[in-house]
């Protein structure tokens, strides 16, 4: 069964989310590009990530945005295979940028990430959204 995507509620969705993310995500704190984002699905694989990716995008398209870019770390995979099969362009890479989150923004990111790599820079990828 697809997955239905709703807005997110604080008082409701807090508790839950905040302990979503400690397990799948390494923590509250998603430090991406100096901001705090988040994307994530469990259990994977079955179009939930997909579901949220066209919300967002269909939101976009009604406010009229024109881009959408997203910051995953150079050992995701998986990730950036996602963003890649859904129309995303890898448009930027930051050297060093994971090392100086780990440094300021989060020391508890840990060094060695998925498929044993060494987490130390983001990738930017950006979606440019059609008008409808
Ligand atoms: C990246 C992520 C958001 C994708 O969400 P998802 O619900 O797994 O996505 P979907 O099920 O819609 O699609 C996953 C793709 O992997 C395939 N897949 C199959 N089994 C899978 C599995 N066990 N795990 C992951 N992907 C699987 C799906 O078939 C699909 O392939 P496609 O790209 O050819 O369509 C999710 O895996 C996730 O939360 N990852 C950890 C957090 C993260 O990395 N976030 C992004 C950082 S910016």
């Amino acid at each position: 069964m697809p997955a239905r995507i709703r807005p997110y509620r604080a008082v409701t969705d807090e508790s839950w989310a905040t302990s979503f993310l400690e397990e799948h995500l390494g923590g509250r704190r998603q430090a991406r590009r100096r901001e705090l984002t988040a994307l994530g699905a469990r259990p994977s694989g079955r179009g939930t990530g997909t579901a949220l990716l066209a919300a967002l995008v269909s939101a976009a398209r009604g406010l009229g945005v024109r881009r959408i870019w997203v910051v995953t770390t150079n050992d995701n995979i998986d990730a950036i295979a996602f963003y890649q099969r859904r129309g995303f362009r890898l448009s930027e890479l930051r050297v060093g940028a994971v090392d100086e989150a780990r440094r300021t923004l989060k020391p508890a990111l840990p060094v060695i990430g998925q498929h044993r790599i060494e987490m130390r820079d983001e990738l930017k990828l950006t979606l440019l959204v059609s008008p409808r």
